[in-house]
């Protein structure tokens, strides 16, 4: 695992393999970030001009090397785009895609020192998590010499003085990075290797670590209980599901929040079989469940006042002689029924147990996370998940602190009339499918139906930003995300800095 710390040493003198200093584009072409003048001075004041014959303009996420001269104790220098000069300042964001980059791209190095505009606490953090996350590879597979190590250690570089809440502005950043990059590794994992049996092993045993209470119903446990959707949902597959809760409780805690995950393990999408081109990332469909599980832990070696209970409803959806079939009537845990009509809507089956189960302990928001629907990613791309829920100012807030910690989100409504087609001409309480426009909005409305009243209750579909295909940018990879994770960290933070929620 990388190594991630905070130093006040000069760029100069402190041994690595790399100096990584930020650039920019300003109105006149290249110029440099603060942070680089030690690293700029070695070059007799040419850095900016040096690297302009190279090519580099400080577009964001560019990256040139640099041979380093004498006077500087690193071999390399890594010049990192952040894009155009700020003079105030630069965004978060900016700080956090440049250190992802820079990372990224001196994969193999033993030890880097990141010199990028690093002054307040926040911006240390930034530099951190974006090292942190730009550094990740998923290496599980690959025998040796298939592909590069991660950068084995990482130094942010800071003027401020006084490092104490440089330092932990570092710890809070590898609380977060090293759960997202956990995360990420749930959602990298084979579908063969990661099972609703294995994802709960792995819960407990990071539960174990961490000191957190886990619980898992494994399918006697929930046909005891009378599970019907995620039971239905499981029965075609031989990897049986599991409905696992992973607690946090803080003594001074004064509010409580439940995260509810989608765990798919895999998603053929039943009998109503997905067809070639649709199926081949479906290991992705656990995403949720992974974020719910890596937010808790976060939450907890942050050590933040507030409760917060994961749950993650794990099954395989698969076709089989045993599997649902559309036309099959479930009775869902809380006994409504639903008619399935399509064994491809199956999230909003395994999410409905999960939410009613979450409901019953009266924790004052429940927050859903899940790889629902492709509408969403019609809807909004692949970089920008959909926020939904019964209470408008939930809603608002859910996405103004996604904005805060640099995830790209967009409120959504859920109009009462979509949900006529779910509702209408069936045998059973609800079908699992409604009208076909407004995907993503049906979908969340089936949920909806199943929050107890008086609970505020959101949805986010992450389907677009879960799973990353096309090439990496900034600090994220391909592949894994960690999508919402950063959102409920701040969300539970913010909990805990209220009293409430
Ligand atoms: N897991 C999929 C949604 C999905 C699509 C996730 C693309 C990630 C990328 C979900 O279970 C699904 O199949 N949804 C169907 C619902 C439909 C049958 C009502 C969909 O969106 O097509
Ligand atoms: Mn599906
Ligand atoms: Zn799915």
């Amino acid at each position: 695992m990388t190594a991630l710390s905070v130093s006040t040493s000069s760029a100069a003198s402190l041994r690595a393999d790399a100096l990584v200093v930020g650039v920019a584009k300003g109105p006149k072409g290249i110029v440099l970030a603060p942070g680089a003048e030690a690293v700029n001075e070695a070059f007799e004041g040419k850095l900016a001009e040096v690297l302009g014959t190279l090519g580099a303009t400080g577009a964001e996420g560019e990256t040139v090397k640099v041979a380093s001269p004498a006077g500087l104790k690193a071999a390399l220098v890594l010049a990192v785009g952040l894009g155009e000069a700020a003079e105030d300042g630069y965004e978060l964001e900016a700080l956090r895609r440049a250190a992802g980059a820079a990372a990224r791209t001196l994969a193999g190095a033993k030890k880097a020192a990141l010199t990028l505009p690093a002054e307040s606490a926040e911006e240390v953090e930034a530099v951190a998590l974006g090292a942190l996350l730009g550094s990740y590879a998923f290496g599980t597979y690959k025998g040796n010499g298939n592909g590069k190590e991660p950068v084995g250690e990482l130094v942010v570089l800071t003027v401020r003085k006084g490092s104490k809440d440089a330092k932990a502005a570092v710890e809070r950043a590898a609380a977060i990075g090293e759960e997202m990059n956990r995360a990420r590794d749930l959602v990298n994992t084979a579908p063969n290797d990661l099972t609703p049996k294995s994802f709960a092993a792995i819960a407990q045993a990071a539960g174990k670590e961490h000191g957190l209470k886990v619980e898992v119903l494994d399918e006697k446990a929930l046909t005891k209980g009378g599970f019907g959707g995620l039971l239905g949902v499981g029965n075609g597959s031989t990897n049986p599901p599991r409905l696992v809760k992973v607690a946090y409780t803080h003594p001074k805690a004064k509010a409580s929040l439940a995260f509810v995950g989608k765990g798919i393990t895999y998603d053929s999408g039943g009998i109503s079989l997905k067809p070639a081109g649709h199926n081949e990332t479906m290991k992705c469909d656990m995403a949720g469940a992974a974020a719910v599980f890596a937010a808790v832990v976060a939450a907890k070696r942050l050590g933040l006042a507030v409760n917060v209970t994961a749950w993650l409803a794990l099954a395989e959806n698969m076709p089989s002689g045993s599997a649902t079939r559309p036309g099959d009537v479930l009775r869902m845990y809380g006994g409504k029924t639903v008619e399935v009509l399509n064994t491809d809507a199956e999230g909003r089956l395994v999410l409905a147990d999960a939410i009613v189960k979450a409901g019953e302990e009266n924790p004052d928001v429940i927050v859903d996370v899940a790889t629902l629907t492709g509408a969403m990613v019609l809807a909004l791309g692949t970089r920008t998940f959909g926020v939904m829920a019964n209470n408008d100012e939930l809603r608002e807030n859910l996405h103004a602190l996604a904005g805060e910690v640099g995830e790209q989100s967009w409120p959504m409504p859920l109009p009462a009339e979509l949900k006529k087609g779910m509702t209408d001409s069936t045998i059973a309480d609800l079908a699992n499918m409604g009208e076909r426009m407004g995907g993503g909005l049906v979908a969340g409305l089936f949920l909806k139906e199943f929050v107890a009243e008086g609970i505020d209750w959101a949805h986010l579909d992450i389907a677009g930003p879960a799973f990353h295909e096309s090439a990496p940018f900034g600090y994220t990879p391909k592949g894994g995300t960690a999508s919402a994770v950063r959102t409920l960290v701040r969300f539970a933070e913010q909990t805990a800095a209220n009293g409430k929620a």
